[in-house]
């Protein structure tokens, strides 16, 4: 038998079926339920591929009933769907919505919802649970803690129990490891979906493909051809909506680089997998953040920059400085950009850096994977004036906004005479696909409720990463000789000592 048709890897490539089940929202009065997870199912009903009698339960402290809480997010879904709202099909969706009230210590009340799910689950004949726990962090304990004392965490017969475990995952690596035990013991690993929305986005999923289904990109995948690789996040939003008083006690390291630029870090430094299981994805991941070149005190200010965005104008408007933020503490030391220079010590990668940044208040939102590859010999070309590192290959894989693909390379300029430029090569999913991929959200619920962790961050994937990351909070903080902390004019690209950085080894950063 062709190795291609063995059965085994074949069963991989299609997600199973997702099946009825009830999807318990702790935390439902919050941001997330409104702006992201009902308008998420309310999309896929729309495609027609929520499962048949699905049933959202909503889980909160705020006394309402369940008409309240139907209208207030029938408010959210107009706003954020990615399918038109409808109002047929709000009023079809929105029959399968309850909303349960209880404080979260409070395990009688986790009884009353026993009580309410096993009612559900008679009238549709399957007891299939989906607990997804979106609430403060401070509460994950406690849910997880009351839904083991009400029993709620082992499935009814012939059905399952799943969790979902919304970020942050720990604010360090104890943290995150405490986390683990408690959910471990309440939840089976195989049962455990903690979710980095980054790895639901339609080109984060495209990375493994661009990189495995496509033979001109894998034979060059390596320090032979790449020079080096730069992950960027940009964001031109501040602490708007209250998230001073989160943010503030996080910052940009723990806040997206050590879950979602990590995890996208080591989707396009992993080696192949044996096949696309969810362990076999994530084993390969693991060992990239696994190999992550620590970082130490006395290298910190050398590879890690850490900014504070100061009064400036994004988008026309004037906005104040981090430290002048609503809930941030006017001294605070934490940074709303971070960029660093980070060494993958694997055989493939010795001696090709990745580059990556995260900033809060940069001149746009943009997220955005770029691969540069070595120069080809200059024997030929050499007296030809180029400007800059020009002359080398970048792939671009544009996360968001206008999700696609693009390659620069050079070209003769027409006409007698010999004059090169860059030009690029594009793919974008809009015109290709002529429509909108869905929101990660919706991919990350499905596949929840299909039971397919693979875009899920496994237990040592998330303490791995920490691990990482503690070394350079520590570096930063326990250091006798902190590096400085820069600031940067909000609605510029960051402090001046990042692009000091790559001068350094003579790169630039990618102007987006
Ligand atoms: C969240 C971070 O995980 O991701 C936010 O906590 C950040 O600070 C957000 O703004 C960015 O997500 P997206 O999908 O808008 O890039």
């Amino acid at each position: 038998m062709p190795y291609s048709e063995n059965p085994f890897r074949q069963q991989f490539a299609t997600r199973p079926t997702p099946e009825p089940c009830t999807v318990v929202i702790f935390g439902a009065t919050g941001d997330l339920t409104h702006r992201k997870l009902v308008p998420a199912l309310y999309s896929i009903a729309a495609d027609g591929e929520l499962p048949p009698t699905l049933k959202v339960v909503g889980f909160a402290r705020r006394d309402k009933d369940d008409a309240t809480f139907r209208s207030e997010l029938e408010q959210a879904n107009r706003k954020h769907s990615r399918a038109p709202h409808d109002d047929a099909l709000w009023a079809t969706f929105s029959e399968s919505i309850h909303y349960h009230c209880s404080e979260f210590q409070d395990v009688d009340g986790f009884r009353a919802l026993g009580k309410r799910l096993d009612a559900i689950d008679q009238e549709r004949g399957s007891g299939n649970r989906l607990f997804y726990i979106a609430s403060a962090p401070e509460f994950f304990d406690d849910i997880l803690q009351n839904l083991r004392t009400s029993g709620l965490n082992k499935a009814p017969k012939d059905s399952w129990a799943r969790v979902v475990v919304e970020k942050p995952f720990g604010t360090d690596l104890p943290s995150a490891q405490n986390l683990n035990s408690i959910v471990s013991k309440t939840f089976a690993e195989k049962d455990t979906f903690r979710i980095d929305h980054y790895l639901g986005k339609e080109t984060a999923q495209n990375i493994m493909v661009l990189r495995f289904a496509n033979a001109i990109f894998e034979p060059l995948w390596n320090n032979r051809y790449i020079d080096s690789v730069q992950i960027t996040c940009a964001e031109n939003l501040g602490m708007e909506g209250g998230r001073g008083g989160y943010y503030d006690k996080s910052g940009a390291l723990r806040d997206m680089v050590q879950n979602h630029l990590l995890q996208l870090l080591s989707l396009v430094a992993m080696e192949p997998p044996t096949d696309l299981s969810a362990d076999g994805v994530r084993d390969e991941k693991v060992k990239v953040i696994r190999s992550l070149r620590p970082v130490s005190k006395a290298d910190v200010a050398e590879y890690v920059v850490r900014g504070q965005y100061v009064e400036g104008s994004v988008d026309g408007k004037t906005v104040p400085g981090y430290r002048e933020e609503d809930r941030v503490n006017p001294e605070s030391m934490t940074e709303s950009y971070v960029a660093l220079k980070i060494h993958v010590d694997t055989w493939r990668w010795e001696g090709v850096p990745f580059y990556v940044r995260m900033g809060k208040q940069l001149p746009k939102k943009a997220t955005e994977i770029s691969v540069h590859f070595r120069f080809p010999p200059s024997v030929l070309f050499n007296n030809i004036p180029m400007q800059g590192d020009v002359r080398g290959n970048v792939l671009v894989m544009r996360i968001q906004p206008d999700e696609g693909i693009s390659l620069r390379m050079l070209s003769k300029i027409p006409g007698a005479a010999l004059r090169m430029e860059p030009v690029k090569m594009d793919f974008s999913y809009s015109t290709s696909f002529g429509k909108a991929s869905p929101e990660a959200y919706e991919r990350l619920l499905l596949d929840a409720i299909a039971g397919d962790a693979t875009l899920f961050a496994r237990r040592d994937e998330v303490e791995q990463a920490w691990k990482f990351i503690d070394q350079i909070e520590n570096a930063w903080h326990q250091n006798p000789t902190p590096p400085p902390m820069t600031t940067y004019p909000a609605g510029t690209w960051g402090p001046q000592e990042a692009d000091d950085m790559l001068e350094r080894d003579d790169r630039t950063w990618r102007r987006i």
